[in-house]
Order: C-alpha cells, then sequence, then structure tokens
C-alpha cells in the first residue's frame, strides 16, 4: 500500500495535572476498598484530584500555555480552539470558549467536542481536517477532564478509577518532512451508551431533587462490559490506524494507549503485536483522566526521550459513547 503523505504535523505537546495526590490507602479510609484490590484489578496506586475553584478550563489553559510556549506561539496567533471533556465548566457556553478568553485567543473559533475518553483523537483528527482544508494555520487541541466533579465518592466501583488532569497539542500544516498524522481510524456506537453514562442533569432528566438526591447526575458504569469491549475495539482500531498508514506493529516506536486500566492496556498491547517494552505506561500514577490521559501520556513520553523527532507512535483510546478510535504519527 502507498504510503500516505502527512497534510498536518502535531509540532508541540503540554500538561498540566493538580498537585494533589490522592493514594489507594486515601481512598480506603472512606471506602470498603483497598490499594492491594485497586493496584491488582486496574495498576492504579494514586490520582491527581483538582482543588475546589480549579475547573476543568484553568487545567486546560495552562496545559495549553505549555503546548504554545514549546511551539513559540503566541495566542493571537491560534486559528482553532477545539477542547474534549466530559467534564465542561458549565452546560453553557461551551469550556473551549472559556479556555479561549483565558488565553486571549482572540482570532481564533472555539468549540468543544464530546467524545469522552477518545476525545483527544477525535479532536486531533477534527484539527487535522480544519487545517487540510486550508481553513487556518494554527490548530490548538485541549483534553482537559474534572472527573472528580463527577464521580460518585461513594460508589467503590468507579471512584477508584479516576484522576484529574489536562493536555494539549498544537497542531500546524506539514511542510513535507513527512512527519505528522499518517492516519486515524475513529468509530462510535450509540447503541452501547448505557454501558457509560450519567443519566441525569441534561434534557431527559434535568436538574430536580429527586436527581440529585439519587445520584443520578453522577457517572454510572458497567465495568466487564466496558472491559470487553474496550479492548476489542482498541486492538481492531490498532489494526486499521496501522493498515491506513501501510504500517505493521513492527514500525511502531511507542503505543500510546488510553490509560484506563493496565490490564486493558496488556490486552490491547498483546492484540495489536506490541510488546510491553514499547507501550507508554503511566496509569499507576495518574488513573483515568478521560481524554486527557492521551494527550498527558504523549508529552510525558517526548520529554523521557521515549519518543523524538522520526518516531513512529500509534496512539489508542477508547470511551463511553461508545467511542472509539487510533491514530498513527510521525513525530
Ligand atoms: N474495591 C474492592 N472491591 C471492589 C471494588 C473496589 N474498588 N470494586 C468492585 N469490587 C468488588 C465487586 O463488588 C465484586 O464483589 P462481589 O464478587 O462480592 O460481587 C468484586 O470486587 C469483583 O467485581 P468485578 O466488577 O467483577 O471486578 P473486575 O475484575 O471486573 O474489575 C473493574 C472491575 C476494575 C472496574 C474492571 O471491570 C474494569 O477495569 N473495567 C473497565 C472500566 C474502565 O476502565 N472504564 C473506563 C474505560 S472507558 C473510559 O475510560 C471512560
Amino acid at each position: 500500500m502507498k504510503k500516505p503523505q502527512p497534510l498536518v504535523e502535531l509540532v508541540a505537546t503540554g500538561r498540566y495535572l493538580p498537585d494533589n495526590v490522592v493514594t489507594n490507602d486515601d481512598l480506603a479510609e472512606r471506602l470498603d476498598t483497598s490499594d492491594e484490590w485497586i493496584r491488582t484489578r486496574t495498576g492504579i496506586a494514586e490520582r491527581r484530584i483538582a482543588p475546589d475553584g480549579m475547573h476543568a478550563s484553568d487545567m486546560g489553559a495552562r496545559a495549553a500555555r505549555k503546548a504554545m510556549a514549546k511551539a513559540g506561539i503566541e495566542p493571537g496567533e491560534v486559528d482553532i480552539v477545539i477542547l474534549s471533556t466530559a467534564t465542561p465548566d458549565r452546560w453553557l457556553p461551551s469550556t473551549a470558549c472559556d479556555v479561549q478568553a483565558l488565553l486571549g485567543c482572540k482570532n481564533a473559533v472555539a468549540f468543544d467536542i464530546m467524545a469522552a475518553c477518545t476525545g483527544f483523537l477525535y479532536a486531533m483528527s477534527m484539527g487535522e481536517g480544519y487545517l487540510a482544508a486550508g481553513r487556518g494555520e494554527i490548530a490548538l487541541i485541549i483534553s482537559t477532564e474534572k472527573m472528580s466533579s463527577i464521580v460518585d465518592w461513594e460508589d467503590r466501583t468507579t471512584a477508584v478509577l479516576f484522576g484529574d488532569g489536562a493536555g494539549a497539542a498544537v497542531l500546524k500544516p506539514s511542510n513535507g518532512s513527512g512527519r505528522g498524522i499518517l492516519s486515524s481510524h475513529l468509530r462510535s456506537d450509540g447503541s452501547l451508551a448505557e454501558l457509560l453514562y450519567r443519566p441525569g442533569g441534561g434534557s431527559v432528566d434535568p436538574v430536580s431533587q429527586s436527581m440529585l438526591d439519587e445520584g443520578r447526575h453522577l457517572m454510572r458504569m458497567q465495568g466487564r462490559e466496558i472491559f470487553k469491549n474496550a479492548v476489542r475495539s482498541m486492538a481492531e482500531a490498532c489494526n486499521l490506524a496501522l493498515k491506513h498508514a501501510g504500517m505493521t506493529a513492527d514500525d511502531v516506536d511507542l503505543l500510546v494507549p488510553h490509560q484506563a486500566n493496565i490490564r486493558i492496556i496488556e490486552a490491547t498491547a498483546k492484540y495489536a503485536g506490541i510488546p510491553m517494552d514499547r507501550v507508554f505506561v503511566n496509569v499507576h500514577r495518574y488513573g483515568n483522566m478521560s481524554s486527557a490521559t492521551v494527550p498527558v501520556a504523549l508529552d510525558e513520553a517526548q520529554e523521557q526521550g521515549l519518543i523524538g523527532p522520526g518516531s513512529n507512535v500509534l496512539t489508542v483510546a477508547f470511551g463511553a459513547g461508545l467511542t472509539w478510535g487510533a491514530m498513527t504519527l510521525r513525530m
């Protein structure tokens, strides 16, 4: 298969993690759980929790400033801000508009996309399309999640899994160097929405006293079903993204998967044919930060020297919707 020429390049990434570390033992003080159970079933040892008063927009803006500084661009140069979050600051307007105001990106169009944990890959793909169509020169992609604001802290089956944080990326049209987004494969299946969702708070079940009393505004998940679908979908997405890029698993320098659970990561890597020494893992430190996991991982992997200019990276994610997808990049 002819190898695709990338049209859009990832020029820089950034991340922000709140300082406050919550360990499994901290959670075990208020929930019927243990460090041993959480580590064995998920690989998670600790997560960051944003303080009251720090919103998704604040974390997103901090991550974005780092990415923009690395890329050497000023806020006024940004043409489009695409922000993914499952935890918007407010339902109206978009969190992207709040971040745009915080950053001073006054020449940009800004909007949110909601694709849960796959949001970064969706946003990257939308940004790629916008730039490839010649609509602008600089796209700012932000994934920011204050998962602690929608977790049911009395439900041990979900409360132990999630954390807060943000990641960002700057995209520019490719200059013909061969670096950039090589392929992406995105999918969703809305018929499985209720495996992972928040029943209340929207137009189906507007805010009411009974909704709050019964916690219908908080996240609910069928963990086992999610687990099975995640592995199957991510393995398929990896294979298709590699195929569209004219690559095989052997060409991948680093797999950067969504960080939800170490067992999901290991199973996905196995199906994709990539040994664990070429898989980036930080789920033990941050838990599942929904769409922020992939950009945070990309940023850390570069900082640790695991990838650099010319590296082939495969990213893959899965989340509520259901949504899933994979993307290949030459850094
Ligand atoms: N501590 C102690 N015991 C627990 C806990 C806990 N935190 N949570 C559940 N248990 C108990 C259950 O009640 C159950 O007890 P029982 O046998 O007496 O009924 C037992 O542990 C086993 O529960 P299972 O749900 O069968 O455990 P499983 O091995 O499936 O692990 C888990 C649960 C970790 C949630 C797993 O299913 C999983 O990782 N699923 C995917 C979840 C996920 O990653 N979601 C996000 C992905 S999509 C996205 O990122 C938005």
